[in-house]
């Protein structure tokens, strides 16, 4: 499995390292991260990228944003880890794990200041508790990738948007689990990996990564999910998710929503496999999950070239919802959501804040 991001070193003196996924799939290169400045770069670039990734790296980027604070005075203290929690907190916006790493961090802090504890104590809990969110996205991972594969046949074509793999998490992926999982237990299938425009993350990481693992992987164009459809390749479609609201709505990848239609047109299920802190239950519905506006050259100038007459108009938002009505089933660490509205998700999710 890719070791998407690690930390080295000690609470005081370390560093985060990851592979920058912007250079992908011709270079794999890590970078070495010393600041919180830095990690909430690497989060806007997407140089790492992928709902829970983002959510382990926010954790660490939050330990880097406190490793020069001296200070013992606890009001001081508060108020650096506040700052710093804030501006991490503005890298992104739809991807809900961002800000429950962000909160579990803060809590972790109160809980050690509460009984007293130096700053060097809370730099470690910090550490420790970023480690913790760490190791248990890989179980979270692992679990989805055991319950998900049930619902694979052997031989199947599975289509994908996005990349919800080892590169999005940890190591193993979500959908890309569900997809590794069905492998590991010797059912072949066959991938469609869209490509994902604009950013390319189906063609430039989805297919390395399944590559790199010998799954069988074709890349097609996002406009030729129905034909493939049509053609009767696929018999599943399987994503991640950024957020999921109370009622089972997802906010994906763009692109994701008319993937979900089109299955629906060619009843072909549609799957959601994602971690239980992908799910946000304060909001009633999707039409609440704030969706990312990214830059005008994403568009016009994708990898170098020019592809639209200057001055144009652009639109880009980077997520988009797809309806609970059109998801089958949510595959979850916690077992399989199905079907998919508020009283199932309440039960399968029935412990957890
Ligand atoms: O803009 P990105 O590359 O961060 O978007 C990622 C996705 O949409 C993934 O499908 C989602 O985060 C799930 S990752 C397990």
């Amino acid at each position: 499995m890719v070791e998407t991001l690690r930390w080295v070193g000690e609470s005081d003196v370390g560093s985060l390292w990851l592979i920058d996924q912007t250079l992908l799939p011709t270079e794999k290169i890590e970078i070495e991260l010393n600041s919180a400045e830095a990690v909430c770069e690497a989060i806007k670039s997407l140089r790492i990228r992928g709902a829970p990734a983002i959510g382990i790296a926010a954790a660490y980027g939050t330990l880097l944003g406190m490793q020069s604070v001296s200070s013992e005075d606890p009001d001081a203290w508060h108020a650096r880890l506040e700052r710093v929690t804030d501006y991490l907190a503005r890298s992104r916006p739809t991807a809900v794990n961002l800000f429950w790493a962000l909160d579990r961090q803060k809590e972790c802090a109160a809980r050690v200041r509460e009984h007293g504890g130096s700053t060097n104590a809370v730099r470690q809990a910090l550490l420790i508790e970023a480690q913790k969110i760490h190791q248990e996205d890989r179980e979270m991972c692992r679990a989805i990738g055991r319950w998900g594969a049930d619902l694979l046949e052997a031989n199947m074509g599975v289509l994908t948007h996005c990349n919800a793999g080892g590169l999005a998490t940890s190591d193993y992926g979500t959908a890309l689990a569900v997809i590794y999982a069905a492998e590991e237990s010797g059912k072949r299938v066959s991938v469609y990996a869209d490509e994902t425009r604009p950013l390319l993350q189906g063609a430039r990481l989805t297919a390395w990564e399944l590559q790199q693992h010998g799954v069988d992987v074709t890349v097609i164009c996002d406009s030729m999910a129905a034909q493939v459809m049509r053609e009767k390749k696929v018999q599943a479609v399987i994503t991640g998710a950024d957020r999921i609201a109370a009622n089972g709505d997802v906010a994906n990848k763009i692109g994701t929503y008319q993937v979900a239609l089109v299955a629906a047109a060619h009843d072909i299920p549609f799957y959601v496999a994602a971690p239980s802190n992908t799910f946000d239950l304060a909001l009633a519905s999707g039409e609440q999950i704030p969706i990312e506006q990214r830059d005008r050259s994403e568009i016009t100038h994708g990898f170098g070239r020019q592809t639209a007459p200057d001055g144009i108009q652009v639109y880009n938002p980077a997520f988009d919802v797809t309806p609970a009505h059109l998801v089958t089933a949510i595959i979850c660490e916690r077992g399989i959501i199905r079907p998919v509205n508020r009283s199932q998700i309440k039960k399968t999710l029935s412990g957890i804040k």
